[in-house]
């Protein structure tokens, strides 16, 4: 027998679209993080309590929003970044669809704070399922927006009882701040657990972009990069970033890949990049990789994603193949001066007679010290053997028994 087909009531509808947007706190962070640089913010600070379960905060120092607009700011497709479908094509915002604060507030109570250049104060509103609880309040505040997220998935058991490890939920939010913030040098990143005094990431506003990679990945990668920018008229495109050399390798690969500043993931690019490293690297060890594709807007479709973290291209094959080939050529490049290095380091120092007569010395030097440091330790056992009395049960010959 056929089901009954019924419309579903429109806050089950949201609530179910809301969960495709927002599956775990980091791609709430994700959206709001491109909101405020949508925003044109400089100084943008994340703070999380349980993961970003019980709360998500995140202030920056952008434009604010209008009084007027705080009405509709939650409500589903509500924007102020897209006019009509065809602007799609050559859309320079992060955002276009006027769902993400929607989404999160039919999943999470959401309170924003926010002041304009133009604005004498700054308003405070209050938001669930989408609409405003009640007039927004004047308050005293600094230009920009702060928007903090509370009790996510208060409403949808199921998904909160899947992302019952708050500290892995963590990693997850520090992770995504951290690719922003590599990304965008010349802003400012934090992020912190609430209550503490110290970030885990901290990027400063004049740092460069390996200062990023230092300060957020380790001295150790950020001494063996090398440089990539590539230009292809032909397929109009152009690949900026840093890669690590053939000295660098480590357990896991850490892969950023924004295209056209959008933090996306492609199993493609990945795999043969894998590929190209593993003619360099030691087995089972992987490379750090940077990489900024910009592609002419109307050659990109960014629409195909509901957490945006995919977009299509055109010629994919074609710009990933370059992509391979010019990676490779760098690495080369790199590994070609790293043999040289070792050769001049080997006839500098290893062929140098004053050099090994030092080694040698310095050889003897040490095994005399292991010599002292036995003889030492051999007294000391005797010692403790006749102490405890065990030479007499072991029946030794003591010199008054002769
Ligand atoms: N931090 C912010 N600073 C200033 N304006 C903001 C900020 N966050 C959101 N807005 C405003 O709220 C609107 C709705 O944001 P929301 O993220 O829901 O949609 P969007 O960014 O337009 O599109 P998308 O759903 O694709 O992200 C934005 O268009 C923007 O005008
Ligand atoms: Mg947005």
């Amino acid at each position: 027998m056929a089901g009954i087909i019924r419309r579903l009531d429109e806050t089950v509808v949201n609530r179910i679209a809301a969960g495709e947007v927002i599956q775990r706190p980091a791609n709430a962070i994700k959206e709001m993080i491109e909101n405020c640089l949508d925003a044109r913010a400089t100084n943008i600070q994340v703070t999380v309590k349980e993961g970003g379960l019980k709360l998500i905060q995140i202030q920056d120092n952008g434009t604010g929003i209008r009084k007027e607009d705080l009405e509709i700011v939650c409500e589903r497709f509500t924007t102020s970044k897209l006019n009509k479908f065809e602007d799609l094509a050559a859309i320079s915002t992060y955002g276009f669809r006027g769902e993400a604060l929607a989404s999160i507030s039919h999943v999470a109570h959401v309170t924003i704070t926010t002041k304009t250049s133009e604005g004498k104060c700054a308003y405070r509103a209050n938001y669930c399922d989408g609409k405003l609880k009640a007039p927004p309040k004047p308050c005293a505040g600094n230009q920009g927006t702060q928007i903090s997220v509370e009790d996510l998935f208060y409403n949808v058991s199921t998904r909160r009882k899947a992302l019952k490890n708050p500290s892995e939920e963590y990693a997850r939010i520090v992770e995504v701040v951290s690719r922003y913030a590599v990304h965008n040098s010349g802003k400012s990143f934090s992020v912190k657990k609430h209550g503490e005094t110290v970030a885990d990431v901290r990027t400063l506003a004049n740092a460069s972009t390996v200062d990023n990679i230092r300060a957020i990945f380790g001295n150790a990668v950020s001494r063996e990069l090398i440089e990539v920018d590539i230009e292809e008229e032909r397929l109009a495109f152009r690949l900026k970033g840093y890669i690590s050399n053939a000295n660098y390798s480590m357990k896991k690969c850490i892969f950023l890949l924004f295209i056209n500043h959008r933090l996306v993931e492609s199993n493609a690019l990945k795999k043969v990049i894998e590929t190209i490293y593993a003619a360099y690297l030691p087995k089972n060890t992987h490379p750090f990789l940077y990489l900024s594709l910009e592609i002419a807007p109307n050659n990109v479709d960014v629409n195909v994603h509901p957490t945006k973290h995919e977009v299509h291209f055109l010629h994919e094959d074609s710009i990933i193949e370059i992509v391979q080939k010019r990676i490779e050529e760098k690495l080369l490049g790199s590994n070609a001066s790293r043999t040289y290095f070792t050769q001049v380091y080997a006839e500098k120092y290893y062929n140098n007679p004053l050099y090994f007569y030092r080694f040698i010395q310095s050889l003897f030097f040490k095994l005399h010290l292991f010599s002292i440091l036995i003889i030492f330790y051999f007294c000391n056992f005797m010692e403790i053997l006749s102490l405890s009395g065990l030479l007499e049960t072991l029946d030794i010959d003591k010199p008054n028994q002769i």
